[in-house]
């Protein structure tokens, strides 16, 4: 094994550690000391193998197995229809079940909602101080009450919903306060199940049981939609408003010509690939990467992050090209367990920076972006977004 310790920490906000970007050219398939975590682990960082790996069921996501390296975060209560922890046959049901809800045209007919909550959001930030925070005012309660629309939560609940799942999307939530939170939210989705059981509405976990979904099933699905997607597109929303508003020239060819705004959205995806974390596996066989043969029982992470910057399949990696167009990133995983709701996401960063740019002409940073503070570890994001408008 390789005595440098692989750090999952981010450090360098703009990209993947200077360590994994050494291992693309030296070592792409490289047994590495995984620090703190006690296990060895297959740092996987050529774009060719972490589609490769991702696209493998053999590369396990079953994080109910003991060596799943996502073991520790397995939860027994909501695994049964969380799909992005387990492996065919039932990965295969469970998703071919509900994959027709998120198609680009099912999505698409959302426009007009998000518009509204994004609408809505602006004109609560145009009405009170012209400074705050944009992860508050805008980035989180909007993934946030789409999910919750979609599926079905009352109203008069979004509150309480938002509060449990902002506890347990923060980092900095101690041990204590996440597990009330995950018992609050699961709790709710099972009596939201139940009413549904009862009396179906016209959302997704309705229908997921019309089609044969079981209860369990149902509130796992419901838990990982909530769950899956709701911190990952609020941290790609803070972060591309950041980045647009500290380098103004991006913001300035966006002004020049909207209709570039989803090249613009796929590129930031590529460039910040804020769920490192979706890409751990468990090798259930010995199994060749690369010319490397990968022991079964072995952790692998695919580092779709150092994928995305693999100078043969993205030159010069580094720039934010809105030219670009590159819809083959990695950003939203790969192969089988690829995003369910990056449809949804796509077009809530559209939304958002569309209404941003022609709302809030006079939006700008309040603090220098060396100063703001970044999460670490797990979804890379950030904390808060202090602006001025
Ligand atoms: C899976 C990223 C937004 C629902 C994934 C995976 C990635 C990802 C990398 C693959 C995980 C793996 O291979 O193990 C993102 C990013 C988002 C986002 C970067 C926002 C910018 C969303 C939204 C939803 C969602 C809005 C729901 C509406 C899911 C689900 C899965 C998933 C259900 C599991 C799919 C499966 O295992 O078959 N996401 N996601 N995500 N995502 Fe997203």
């Amino acid at each position: 094994m390789l005595k440098t310790d692989f750090d999952d920490a981010r450090t360098e906000p703009y990209g993947p550690p200077e360590q994994h970007r050494e291992l693309q050219s030296t070592n792409p398939v490289a047994l590495l000391d995984w620090a703190g975590r006690g296990r060895g682990v297959w740092a996987i960082t050529k774009y060719d193998d972490v589609r490769a790996v991702l696209s493998d069921f053999r590369f396990s996501s079953d994080r109910s197995k003991p060596d799943h390296p996502a073991h520790a975060a397995y939860s027994p209560g909501t695994i049964q229809g969380q799909i992005i922890a387990m492996d065919p046959p039932r990965h295969s049901l469970i998703r071919g079940r509900v994959m027709g809800e998120f198609t680009v045209k099912k999505v698409a007919a959302l426009r007009p909602r998000i518009e509204q909550i994004v609408d809505e959001a602006i004109d609560a930030m145009l009405a009170g101080p012209h400074e705050g925070d944009l992860v508050e005012a805008l980035a989180l309660p909007l993934p946030s009450m789409v999910i919750g629309e979609l599926l079905g939560v009352p109203y008069e609940d979004h509150h309480f919903f938002q509060t449990n799942s902002a506890i347990y999307t923060d980092q900095r939530a101690t041990p204590e306060e996440r597990t009330a939170a995950t018992a609050a939210i699961r709790e709710y989705i099972a009596t939201l199940v139940d009413a549904r059981l009862d009396t179906p509405g016209v959302d997704i976990l309705s229908r997921q049981l019309a089609a044969g979904a079981t209860r369990d099933e149902a509130i796992g699905l419901g838990f990982l939609l909530l769950i899956a997607g709701h911190e990952t597109t609020s941290n790609m929303i803070s972060l591309a408003v950041m980045t647009l508003l500290d380098q103004p020239e991006l913001l300035q060819q966006l002004r020049d010509d909207p209709a570039i705004l989803p090249k613009a959205v796929e590129e930031l995806l590529r460039y910040f690939t804020i769920a490192e974390v979706g890409g751990l596996r468990l090798a259930t066989e010995d199994l060749d990467v690369h010319g490397v043969t990968i022991p079964a029982g072995s952790t692998v992470w695919a580092l779709t992050n150092t994928a995305n910057r693999d100078p043969e399949v993205f030159p010069e990696p580094d720039r934010i090209d809105f030219s670009r167009g590159a819809r083959n990133h990695v950003a939203f995983g790969f192969g089988p367990h690829q995003c369910l709701g990056q449809n949804v996401a796509r077009l809530e960063l559209e939304v958002v920076l569309q209404r941003i740019i022609d709302r809030l002409p006079n939006l700008r940073l309040t603090v220098p972006v060396s100063q703001l503070r970044f999460k670490e570890h797990g979804n890379f994001g950030l904390y808060e977004l202090p602006l001025a408008w």
